[in-house]
């Protein structure tokens, strides 16, 4: 497997916005991130390609809070993204409101078989992705596809997340990561070997390309 492809770009947000526009234009399947840095790139992306009807969206993980509430990852994706299209995608919504059990058995029921065309993911400052956190039960889980539990970072709710077998089931992986809180967790996942203390590193044990897009401080520890 190649390493990750670090892409250090003066605009991370339009950066992937254009890699979210690809994939509207050709049709396929997303898995989205929830965060502030992603929310900078969906903005975008409306005035880019507004007919995202060829496309079908998940996401990499919620909070166990209901859709309208302002720490949903999804009402983040409806308020940034959704809301600039014309056309809108086939969405598969967490239901986090059912809690961290309930929810992802729900949520496991709709997941596809095929792998996903792009799963894209934010990068925390402990280096969890979606809501695997650093030697959490959820990031050792390798039989389910959803795992529930409690949050390491803020927001402190119980979240819903894929599982890490479950986000390698994917045919690219991009991940998005900006500001110097973050340059340690992009050089300890992305400059170091596979470490269950740093979940973003776990990326790399599976076959899907990785590219990791950053500004300069994020990218100042590489
Ligand atoms: C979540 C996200 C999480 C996020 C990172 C980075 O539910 O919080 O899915 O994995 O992507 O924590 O978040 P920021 O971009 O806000 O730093």
């Amino acid at each position: 497997m190649p390493p990750p492809r670090i892409h250090v770009s003066d605009d991370p947000a339009r950066t992937v916005a254009d890699v979210l526009v690809e994939l509207a234009r050709s049709g396929g399947s997303v898995v989205l991130t929830g965060g502030r840095t992603a929310g900078a790139a969906y903005a975008q992306v409306g005035a880019l390609e507004p007919d995202w009807g060829g496309v079908e969206v998940w996401w990499g993980d919620e909070r166990c809070v209901p859709a309208t509430d302002e720490r949903s990852n999804y009402r983040l994706a409806r308020e940034t993204l959704f809301k600039g299209l014309t056309t809108q995608p086939i969405v598969h919504r967490i239901p986090g409101e059912l809690g961290p059990v309930a929810g992802a058995a729900a949520y496991e029921r709709v997941l596809p078989q095929d792998p996903y065309d792009l799963v894209l993911l934010g990068l925390g400052s402990d280096s969890h992705v979606a809501s695997l956190f650093p030697v959490s039960p959820q990031l050792a889980e390798r039989d389910a596809r959803v795992a529930g539990g409690p949050a390491g970072l803020d927001p402190l709710v119980d979240r819903i997340t894929l599982t890490l077998p479950e986000l390698l089931r994917a045919r690219r992986i991009v991940v998005l990561a900006t500001g110097e809180e973050k340059a340690n967790a992009v050089a300890r996942s992305f400059a170091g070997a596979p470490n269950e203390r740093y979940p973003g590193s776990l990326l790399q044990t599976g076959d899907a390309p990785i590219d990791v897009v950053v500004d300069t401080a994020a990218a100042c520890e590489l």
